[in-house]
């Protein structure tokens, strides 16, 4: 497999510099390739930031200056949406700044969305009937799980039988009911198939909806898009033609309008797409070791940090930046972590198959960078093996500054040393 997949959206001389002012594993974005990537869905009538994928605050601030909203799944990222500055309420004409997309809701949540009168995309009945019975007239989204999804993994599957997301289709006259009866105000109609789709499935969620959209005999003001759009990670892949992907949900949309006799408002919530690109992980190697016939670069950025080549065997190219720019002989390399678990691998395939990938050959001190780790990266990070959080760093043309600082030890064990007695 070729080594340096795609271009760097930062200069090397730029990160060498960051990584020494910040220290390592660190994330870095640059802000114009999220400007470029909301740019290219214009055509649709609003863009709904999924920010599980990324929910640093100066990246949703970031979102907000150019007219994107946000999607929360969680009472936390309901928080963050109003750190950044989005403000829940529908006035009329304009699209929610933020909604709540769950496929429950726990008790605080629902007193948060019922507070700030944020609008509810329901991914079950039960949903519909606890908003309802606490607040007769809060404006819902259905999310309809069509029977069919799509995803880069199994695990990115979000519709079908196996999935425990949306309301199942059939269920459909039921959640209509408990609107009715409730006096619950239905906004809009959403399907979300999953993350990684391919133009056959949309092509298929497209006609879904339609179908869908005839089955509601309750006005509606708008449809969602859901998200799910992929980037190429991997050299060759094909980049999604946003023109032709706007093209398939606008038919729909116009023919739901069509039989309704008004316009339908149009959105997309895409997580992925936005951010991915934008972000690296940039990681120091501090050992190398020959295992057998496997030669291994073991970086102090761990599965803990990205987890997604662990999680789903997903791919990011990997650039390495030799500390003293000396050329390298190529060597087959397995990339991985200083986590306490054989998994913590980085050049790894679906099941966990250990791969190699053909890089320069490291050395102790040479940094390592992720590619297209601007999504599901930090978002997903956790505390394993008790390492703290790391830092993000945001570059805007010749600026950048520290958006998130690197946790400390400190702040970790004071959760539990906090307490009294
Ligand atoms: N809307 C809903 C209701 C979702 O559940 C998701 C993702 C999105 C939008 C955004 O999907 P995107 O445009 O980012 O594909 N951790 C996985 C992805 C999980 C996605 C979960 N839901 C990964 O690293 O690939």
């Amino acid at each position: 497999m070729p080594h340096t997949p795609k271009p760097l959206p930062i200069a090397t001389d730029r990160l060498r510099a960051l990584a020494r002012q910040h220290g390592t594993p660190l994330w870095v974005y640059d802000a114009a390739t999220i400007r470029s990537r909301i740019a290219a869905l214009k055509a649709f009538d609003t863009v709904r930031f999924a920010q599980k994928a990324n929910s640093n605050i100066h990246l949703l601030r970031l979102m907000r200056e150019q007219g994107v909203v946000v999607d929360a799944v969680s009472l936390g990222e309901i928080e963050r949406a109003l750190a950044a500055g989005f403000r829940g309420g529908s006035p009329a004409g304009v699209a929610s700044e933020i909604v709540f997309t769950a496929d429950l809701l726990d008790a605080a949540t629902l007193a948060k969305v019922v507070e700030q009168a944020i609008p509810v995309n329901a991914g079950s009945i039960d949903m519909l009937r606890q908003l309802g019975q606490v607040n007769p007239g809060h404006r819902v989204w259905l999310r309809i799980n069509p029977g069919f999804g799509h995803g880069h993994s199994n695990k990115t599957n979000t519709g079908g039988e196996h999935s425990k997301h949306g309301i199942w289709h059939a269920d459909l006259p039921a959640a209509l009911d408990v609107i009715r009866s409730t006096g619950l105000t239905l906004v809009g109609l959403h399907m979300h198939i999953g993350s990684g789709v391919d133009y056959g499935h949309l092509q298929q969620v497209c006609q879904a909806m339609v179908a869908l959209a005839a089955r509601v005999d309750l006005p509606i003001e708008a449809i969602s898009a859901g998200g799910g759009l992929s980037i190429p990670y991997r050299v060759g892949d094909a980049r999604i033609d946003t023109a032709h992907y706007h093209g398939l949900w606008d038919a729909a949309r116009r023919e739901i309008a069509a039989a309704r006799g008004h316009a339908i408002h149009l959105e997309l919530e895409p997580g992925r797409y936005l951010v991915a690109e934008s972000g690296l992980l940039v990681a120091e190697v501090r050992a190398t070791k020959d295992v057998g016939a496997n030669h291994f670069a073991l970086v102090d950025a761990g599965f803990n940090d990205l987890m997604r080549p662990s999680m789903y065997g997903a791919h990011h190219g990997i650039s390495l930046l030799p500390h003293d720019d000396s050329a390298r002989p190529m060597r087959p390399t397995v990339v991985a972590g200083p986590l306490c678990e054989s998994g913590d691998v980085f050049t790894q395939g679906e099941g966990g198959v250990v791969l190699s990938r053909q890089l320069p050959q490291a050395e102790v001190g040479d940094l390592l960078v992720f590619h297209d780790a601007g999504a599901y990266g930090a978002s997903m990070s956790s505390n394993y093996n008790s390492r703290p959080l790391i830092p993000e760093v945001l570059v805007d043309g010749d600026h950048d500054r520290l958006i998130r600082r690197r946790q400390t030890i400190g702040e970790l064990l004071a959760l539990e040393l906090d307490l009294a007695g």
